[in-house]
């Protein structure tokens, strides 16, 4: 019966034609990315060589482009030197030292602004400091920080030594940070006493201090930023404040000149098992590729006001808050605090007060604010946007459409960005001005970047609409050098099956007729019911259509007959959820979204299993938290960390089936 394909049941019709106007002013037009495209494909050695000479001021040029002789770890740019930080900062600090660098806001409406000057001046300082206590050039410092300019300034005064950051999520626990610590074997660790979130203090140096307590490591050094002005508990010898260590340091800090390939940072992600992966960075085709997309996605320019919500702890936020914007010489906007706190228009209040002009978001964040309703947006003046992004997961229709209407007022081309940790940057997008749009598709590769979809034997499918491996068939500059202490890891992940050639993205796809890609999921989360392999995004999706659902997360079970079987678990809104609050009418909500699904997508994707939560578990990133969904529809004991998830109590939640659900 298995056939083994991939099958995509989900399709979307509507196509949104570049804005004129927008096009008119673009970098980009159609005829240079044409032109950059056929090179991409003729010859993409040369396109990059050409960029990066381009793009990067580099301290010795490089001569040679692309060293294959350890394949599949690649070499970019192999005899070529400059300093990441300098690279990005320098030219600005020449041309615009007063021009903003970062506005940022905190929870509590605390603001900041920090010029290009000023802000390469913390970095040499800190730069310095971190000489001062013996962090040389190759040494791995970790940087567990709220997402305040001072975690920005720790990554740059690390690029600027030659030190190789690992920045970990601030709301990841002491354990996961006792894991990276170690894993990485970091001597210093750089922290703040607190930061803050929905209101409450998140005890960042509490949380380090626990974590130093759970075994060996070989941190001797925890230098701490004062930020809330929590009291913190204090170890003498190991622990020193930010501000007496940058006080004390000699002025000037001479940025160390490395080789292009040395590592810039390491970030940990997850895998298909527990064990995060240190995903490691190179420095020049990593900042090569952060710089050029922002010009070809995001149309960046010196006078943008670029809104990237992602916290540094991502790779979103390294590439498209830290690096990216930054090395265009944009003013970037941070906000520490949730979303929708204390009132659900914070985030447009935000895009108002320091007239943002590029937003970039995750689409659990526009679905999440989509559910407040239309009011809320259209009390602020959103004038100033002029581009909008979405990243992360793929968007579903109804939500791409609210942006678009809502937040974009329909004058904004949406770009929908395909990549990962491990690409670097974005590698799937339109390109604004230039390609036609379709909800729920990141579109076409950008140049250079050679994206197919094969088959289970590396065989490229050409027919439309069947789904396959999302595949990159050629090396490119961005892309991750290893996986940190396990080069094999490395190998087998993402190179093992199709040669050293063939980057597995571990994400399914399908290209439509007129070659656009459609993300179907990550492959493990692929469902394979009764020989038919669904992706549980389309059923996602499917649901998420419906007038009465909010939010829908789709796992798979082991089924006797199916081989898999489908489980939904679905937030309603607000007001269908209180209609649906009797039990009797549970029953009979789940029966019509049940038949929705079979009326939408086919029986094939009708859910086995469809329950009514208040809310999914989903990382602080706004990443569902799917393992966990697969093993509450299993009935297995939970032994993933959930130390990540926002709301703690949600657990005890979905594991009761909730024929009574609460009204929220
Ligand atoms: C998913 C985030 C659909 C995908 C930058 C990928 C997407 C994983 C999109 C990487 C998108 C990211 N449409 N799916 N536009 N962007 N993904 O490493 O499954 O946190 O493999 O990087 O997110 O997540 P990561």
């Amino acid at each position: 019966m298995s056939t083994g394909k991939i099958e995509s049941v989900l399709s979307e019709e509507r196509s949104f034609d570049p804005d004129e106007s927008f096009a008119a002013r673009a970098q980009i037009n159609g005829e240079r990315l044409a032109a950059l495209s056929r090179k991409g494909e003729s010859d993409p050695e040369g396109l990059w060589a050409d960029l990066a000479r381009e793009m990067l001021a580099w301290h010795k040029p490089f001569t040679a482009t692309l060293d294959r002789s350890r394949a599949p770890h690649f070499a970019w740019f192999p005899d070529g030197e400059l300093n990441a930080s300098e690279a990005c900062l320098g030219p600005w600090i020449q041309k615009a030292p007063e021009r903003p660098a970062i506005l940022y806001e905190g929870e509590n409406g605390d603001s900041r602004s920090l010029s290009y000057r000023e802000l390469g001046e913390a970095v040499e300082r800190l730069g310095a400091a971190l000489r001062a206590q013996g962090v040389a050039s190759g040494d791995r410092v970790v940087i567990y920080m709220p997402m305040c300019p001072e975690a920005i300034i720790a990554m740059h005064a690390c690029a600027r030594i030659g030190a190789v950051h690992s920045v970990v999520f601030g709301g990841f626990s002491a354990r996961s940070l006792y894991d990276r610590v170690v894993d990485a074997s970091a001597e210093v660790v750089i922290t703040a006493d607190a930061g803050r979130r929905s209101g409450k203090f998140v005890r960042l140096k509490a949380a380090v201090d626990q974590a130093l307590e759970l075994g060996e490591h070989p941190v001797r050094r925890v230098i701490v930023f004062r930020h809330s002005g929590e009291e913190i508990a204090w170890r003498e010898g190991r622990d020193c404040w930010a501000h007496e260590l940058t006080e004390a340091a000699a002025p000037g800090c001479p940025a160390e000149q490395v080789n292009a390939e040395h590592p810039l940072f390491l970030l940990y992600t997850s895998g298909s098992t527990g064990k995060p992966k240190g995903i490691q960075h190179a420095t020049a085709g990593y900042l090569l590729h952060a710089k050029l997309t922002c010009r070809w996605v995001f149309d960046l320019r010196e006078n943008d006001v670029f809104w990237c919500t992602a916290d540094v702890g991502w790779i979103t936020g390294h590439s498209y808050v830290a690096y990216g914007p930054l090395a265009s010489g944009a003013t970037v906007v941070i906000y520490e605090g949730a979303p929708a706190w204390p009132h659900g228009g914070r985030f447009w209040e935000i895009c108002q007060r320091y007239g943002v002009t590029v937003f970039y978001t995750a689409p659990t964040a526009i679905r999440a604010l989509m559910k407040l309703g239309d009011e809320l947006p259209g009390k602020y003046d959103l004038s100033s946007l002029r581009l909008l992004g979405t990243v992360g997961e793929p968007i579903n229709p109804e939500a791409w459409i609210w942006y678009h209407r809502v937040i974009g007022r329909e004058r904004c081309p949406i770009v929908d960005t395909w990549w990962q940790t491990e690409t670097g940057g974005i590698m799937i997008s339109p390109v604004p001005g230039v390609t036609s749009t379709k909800p729920g598709s990141c579109t076409r590769p950008l140049p250079g970047v050679q994206a197919a979809i094969v088959d289970e034997n590396g065989a490229e499918i050409t027919e439309p609409d069947r789904g396959g491996y999302l595949v990159i068939r050629h090396p490119w500059p961005s892309m991750l050098r290893d996986i940190w202490g396990d080069s094999q890891r490395y190998r087998e992940t993402y190179f093992g099956r199709f040669g050293n050639d063939c980057y597995i993205t571990g994400d399914s796809a399908r290209r439509d007729a007129d070659g656009y890609f459609w993300i179907m999921g990550r492959l493990d989360d692929v469902v394979n019911v009764s020989g038919h392999r669904l992706g549980t995004m389309e059923v996602e999706s499917a649901l998420v259509a419906h007038p009465s659902v909010a939010e829908a997360a789709v796992v798979s079970r082991p089924h006797e007959i199916k081989g898999e079987s489908i489980f939904a678990f679905v937030v309603l809104k607000s007001a269908s959820a209180k209609e649906a609050a009797p039990s009797s009418k549970t029953d009979a909500m789940q029966q019509a979204l049940r038949a929705w699904v079979d009326q939408q997508l086919g029986p094939i994707a009708r859910p086995d299993d469809l329950r009514i939560v208040e809310a999914l578990p989903k990382t602080r990133s706004g990443k569902i938290m799917r393992r966990l969904l697969r093993s509450i529809a299993r009935g297995e004991a939970i032994n993933q960390d959930i130390s990540t998830l926002e709301n703690a109590d949600l657990v005890r939640q979905l594991t009761q089936p909730a024929t009574d659900p609460q009204p929220p």
